[in-house]
């Protein structure tokens, strides 16, 4: 999104995607690991390669959006080769970014920015964090974009994900009180919980779990706004106390 001429978020005209060539392919592995050398050279903890919400990788993964027909394209192996590759070559930057330092995100079922649900989710997600597992990989982020799935103790992908997957599962979408993210911890479903837009109207926000003090509300019409409205002036607890 960017800002329209009444300062209104618009999508951005990106024009028609064009097929990437296997020089390219290579050029944008290499692209990953040097950020990801740069990130760890600034101090970063570690790195998340972000496997998501309809971006490069998650387009590479979706067989509705990959019609390539080489060996990127095609087979679930061929369709994650970009992102396998993309993760060897950041782990491949060893001195500084080792393997348990990274996390793959991913947002089965996710059909934001395009993309159409995948029709074997549960073969290959889990398929991934073998292939992850193997590895080493420090953590595996799953989003899931409806808030609807991992919320459900019934529901089989979280289960598959911890069976294939032995490092850190962080489970992410619609988290906003202690309740829900004890619920899955408990359960074993997940190790972490990320939250998004319950911390952009609490800046104090794990403070307020700790406390189990209300939370403030988020201003959606606020969002994608480019300014600082809505993002850095929620006040803390201790500063509304003081207003008050
Ligand atoms: C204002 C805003 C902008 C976001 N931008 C992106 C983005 O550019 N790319 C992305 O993958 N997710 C984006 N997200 C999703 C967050 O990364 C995160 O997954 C989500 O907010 C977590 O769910 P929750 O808000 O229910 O806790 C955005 C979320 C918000 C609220």
């Amino acid at each position: 999104m960017i800002p329209g001429p009444d300062g209104k978020p618009v999508a951005a005209d990106c024009g028609q995607p064009e097929v990437l060539s296997i020089q390219e392919i290579h050029d944008v592995v290499g692209e990953f690991a040097h950020a990801a050398k740069l990130a760890m050279q600034a101090g970063f903890d570690g790195v998340e390669i972000h496997g998501a919400n309809g971006y490069l990788l998650d387009q590479f993964r979706c067989p509705a959006v990959n019609n390539r027909n080489d060996a990127y394209g095609g087979s679930l192996a061929n369709r994650y080769r970009l992102l396998l590759e993309v993760v060897d070559a950041v782990d491949a930057v060893a001195a500084h970014v080792a393997p348990e330092r990274i996390a793959v995100r991913q947002s089965p079922y996710g059909q934001g920015n395009g993309m159409v649900a995948d029709p074997e989710p549960l073969k290959t997600y889990p398929w991934l964090a073998r292939e992850l597992n193997q590895r080493g990989i420090g953590f595996l982020h799953i989003y899931c974009q409806t808030i609807d799935w991992i919320h459900d103790a019934t529901h089989s992908m979280m289960p598959a994900l911890r069976d294939s997957f032995h490092g850190g599962l962080i489970a992410c979408g619609g988290f906003k009180t202690p309740a829900a993210c004890e619920a899955i911890l408990a359960r074993g479903h997940a190790d972490l919980i990320a939250i998004g837009k319950p911390f952009i109207s609490n800046p104090d926000l794990v403070e307020r779990l700790r406390r189990d003090a209300p939370l403030a509300k988020w201003d959606a019409a606020s969002f994608y706004g480019g300014g600082e409205r809505g993002y850095t002036d929620y006040p803390a607890l201790s500063q509304k106390s003081a207003l008050a």
